[in-house]
């Protein structure tokens, strides 16, 4: 990761190589990292076969070069129920507004990244490609959508778009020849593709036993990895599935267990294939469309033709309740080919390399759910707390979040709104302003169903409380009482404070539950920016929106 960003940060501050100006501008959008490595590989191909091409973060572009402009790219994920990536949001907005410019000597091409499990599957990316056009914009091809099995796709589309920009973009006579790239010597070897298999230390369950919830504070050992995290970066897991449900499915579909099949390549045996790189956990349409069509089956053809309940009928299974519900014997390569390859999970780092040095803790909540008489768990989060014990070995990378991050200045106060597994990344905070003597004051939001019981790491912040690092904490428990209390009413009680932090520059923070939790406490924000700043609800909510341009309100929400 930091080599490539070096590489790109370099073309950032030189976009003249070959002093000119950039010919193509290469905007990425995203909260996991996937869509920014993607803009820096074509931007890296791009430059290669000299185009001259620079790539930035969404959040980072200035709207008004829009007009200047002749080539962009776009590179966005998907956010939630089709809303753009937080860094995403400002760009969008703009191309909605009044004051977006007529864009008819604008080149452009977009590549939505997904998951079609999801109903709005590339919809940023669809609207980006859209509006573009309305606005009178070229675009050299249409849209690309790419699932999370995306590898090949990707690479298809870079070819082409950097030699769509290359015949566009090199005057072949005056011979435009490609400025030298300096590679610098990565940092770490360790990434998606590559990654590291750290120790297992631990991974105990921190929530009480009568707790609803099963949540494990886990520990993994970096060993000798060289690698690296900054507080508010992810975790990138890969899992192995459950044996059992292997077998159950190979039994469902008539599948010998010591059948062999083909992998990218490798003869391996069908148990070892579906469990170590395949999907069997999170459903998708892209299995039922497969499985309909294998096993000629009616009910899952008619809902494959309503988007809407097809995404009902996913939420509640799992592939196994899909072969359970309609059993077919099948040929041991057919399923294996049918299945998607398995796709890490990633998860809020919960410490401070500053403290714990060569491990990294993850604050994980194991999936559980009883559905059509039988108990589910997570894949990933059922491997780290049931699959596997101290001293086994989990793979893993680092994934970088430059869109969560402390304050640069030690100073500065920060509000943080972490509500269940919510807290992972404030955990990482606190460690890292007490490693850093950091003098900015701390403020905690805290909620759970029980004190008594989901108290998450309880223990430490009453030495926080103590040693002065943490200036407040309020907590929202919200099972405790009749009425359901949760952080934003906790907020609301404190609006007053809240807004006096705020307009002394502190920043804030939110992680957690996206759907629900995020914007809840967004909406009592702007109600609390309202209220004690005398100001209209449009007024707010471009109060809120400076704090995002300003990097004062970051959020990390899944
Ligand atoms: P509940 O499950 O008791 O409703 C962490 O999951 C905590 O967040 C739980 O206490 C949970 O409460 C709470 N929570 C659920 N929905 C929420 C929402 N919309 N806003 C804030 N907190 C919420």
């Amino acid at each position: 990761i930091a080599a490539t960003l070096s590489v790109t940060s370099e073309l950032n501050a030189v976009p003249a190589a070959a002093s000119e100006e950039p010919q193509v501008t290469v905007l990425y959008g995203s909260q996991t990292g996937n869509s920014r490595h993607l803009a820096e590989q074509l931007a890296e191909r791009c430059n290669s076969l000299a185009v001259q091409t620079r790539v930035l973060d969404m959040a980072d572009y200035k709207n008004r070069d829009l007009k200047k402009e002749s080539h962009l790219i776009l590179v966005t994920s998907t956010y939630g129920e089709g809303e753009p990536p937080e860094n995403a949001i400002s760009l969008y907005n703009f191309l909605y507004s009044k004051k977006a410019p007529s864009l008819k000597s604008l080149n452009f091409a977009v590549l939505g990244l997904g998951d079609s499990s999801y109903e709005f599957f590339c919809k940023t990316a669809l609207d980006f490609h859209a509006q573009l056009e309305q606005l009178g914009a070229q675009s050299l091809l249409p849209c690309v959508e790419l699932d999370v099995d995306y590898e090949t796709a990707a690479e298809e589309w870079e070819e082409r778009v950097s030699q769509l920009l290359q015949e566009r973009c090199v005057d072949v006579v005056k011979g435009n020849h490609p400025p030298a790239v300096v590679t610098p010597t990565p940092l770490t070897t360790y990434n998606k593709k590559n990654p590291y298999s750290a120790e297992l230390y631990t991974h105990q369950r921190i929530t009480g036993r009568r707790s609803s919830k099963d949540i494990r504070h886990v520990e993994l050992a970096l060993g000798d990895s060289g690698l690296t995290y900054q507080p508010g970066d992810s975790l990138g897991v890969y899992f192995k599935n459950d044996q059992e449900l292997v077998e159950e499915l190979l039994e469902l579909t008539a599948v010998k267990p010591d059948a062999e099949v083909t992998l990218d390549g490798k003869t391996l045996s069908i148990v070892d294939a579906i469990k170590e790189h395949k999907e069997i956990t999170q459903a998708y349409p892209g299995f039922v469309e497969f499985y309909a069509r294998q096993g000629g089956i009616e009910q899952l053809n008619s809902l494959l033709e309503d988007k809407k309940q097809l995404h009902s009928y996913l939420q509640s299974r799992q592939i196994i309740d899909i072969v359970r519900e309609h059993p077919f014997p099948l040929p041991a390569q057919a399923l294996v080919d049918g299945l998607r390859k398995l796709q890490p999970r990633l998860y809020s780092i919960a410490s401070s390399q500053k403290e714990v040095e060569d491990e990294v803790h993850l604050t994980v909540a194991v999936v559980r759910y009883e559905a059509f008489g039988v108990s589910h768990t997570g894949g990933a989060s059922g491997f780290l707390a049931d699959r596997i014990t101290a001293g086994d070995q989990v793979r893993i990378y680092v994934e970088e979040n430059k869109n969560f991050r402390l304050p640069e200045e030690d100073d500065s106060d920060v509000i943080m709104i972490g509500p269940g597994t919510g807290i992972a990344p404030f955990r990482a905070f606190l460690q890292e302003r007490e490693q850093r003597k950091a003098k900015g004051k701390n403020w905690l939001f805290f909620g759970n169903p029980h004190f008594t019981e989901d108290f998450l790491y309880q223990v430490e912040w009453q030495g926080y409380l103590k040693n002065g690092l943490l200036t407040r904490i309020d907590l929202a428990f919200s099972r405790d009482q009749e009425d359901k209390l949760y952080v934003q009413h906790r907020l609301r009680e404190q609006g007053k404070e809240v807004y006096a932090w705020l307009q002394r520059g502190a920043y804030l923070y939110i992680c957690g539950d996206g759907q629900r939790m995020a914007k809840d406490v967004e909406a009592e924000l702007i109600s609390i920016v309202q209220q004690y700043g005398n100001k209209t609800d449009t007024e707010a909510s471009d109060y809120l929106q400076q704090l995002k341009q300003q990097k004062r309100y970051q959020k990390d929400v899944y």
